[in-house]
């Protein structure tokens, strides 16, 4: 049984008093829900992190970050550690997001790297990967799916594998509105399964979960999370606004699968 997990990422919006706002509100709207049935994460910007953990305190949610530098310190002016992200409260860190493969220069090297700092760190990386539409036209979208996996975690062993998350995130379904079908979903985190299969074998590979990004909306999540394969949701937009993210994540621990 994989628990399901369910992360907001903020990207860059709200500031620290609107982060406090949104977390008290959507405390009063989730606190019925288990922590121990699901992962519910926060990602906000780097400035309120410490806000938001201060905030989530005895709470069943959980506080991520949207990325990280590999190196423990050092002279590499406007860059996080790892250290300095647990210390703010974290406890998950999204890597290699589409946004900074296509804008800052993110690669399966620089995403390797950040991968295995975070598990060295005892932090759980959320790990994304996902084709172009371009890709998906050509049929490339298991080759790609195939080589962020093979590329981000190469030299990562199982043992470190387990604490993994893997979010897969078709880069044309991000902020468009336009959402995989659920079949689309399965297919390609059947792939990924499969993939991680051949790397870390069947066992490991049906323990790490895969979260879907890409337009998820309170009306698409159940089709998509009732999906064998799709363990969780990785939410950009409706994550900005309490009650979009609550009805997700409310819908999304009903999904009995
Ligand atoms: P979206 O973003 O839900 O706004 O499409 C998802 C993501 O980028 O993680």
């Amino acid at each position: 049984m994989r628990k399901t997990i369910i992360a907001g990422n903020w990207k860059m919006y709200k500031t620290i008093s609107e982060a406090i706002e949104l977390v008290n509100a959507l405390k009063r709207e989730l606190f019925k829900l288990d922590g121990d049935d699901i992962d519910i994460v926060l990602c906000p910007p780097f400035t309120a992190l410490s806000n938001v953990f201060e905030t989530l305190a005895e709470s069943n949610m959980q506080l991520g970050a949207q990325d990280v530098f590999w190196e423990e310190e050092g002279a590499f002016t406007g860059e996080v550690s790892c250290r300095m992200l647990k210390d703010a409260g974290c406890k998950f860190v999204i890597i290699g997001h589409s946004e900074r493969r296509q804008y800052f220069g993110e690669t399966n090297e620089s995403v390797n790297k950040k991968v295995k700092a975070v598990l060295k760190e005892g932090l759980v990386p959320i790990m994304c990967v996902g084709e172009t539409i371009g890709e998906r036209e050509r049929g490339l979208t298991f080759e790609v799916l195939e080589n962020h996996l093979k590329g981000g975690l190469k030299d990562i062993s199982a043992q470190e594998a387990e604490n993994l998350v893997i979010a897969y995130e078709p880069v044309w379904a991000i902020g468009t509105g336009k959402t995989a079908t659920p079949d689309q979903a399965q297919e390609a985190h059947k792939y990924i399964r499969r993939t991680l299969a051949t790397m870390y074998g069947s066992e490991l590979a049906s323990s790490i979960r895969i979260q879907y990004g890409g337009s998820v909306k309170a009306e698409n999540i159940s089709g998509i999370m009732q999906q064998e394969d799709v363990d969780g949701a990785l939410v950009g937009g409706a994550s900005l606004k309490t009650e979009s993210f609550a009805a997700i994540v409310k819908k999304a621990s009903e999904v009995i699968k």
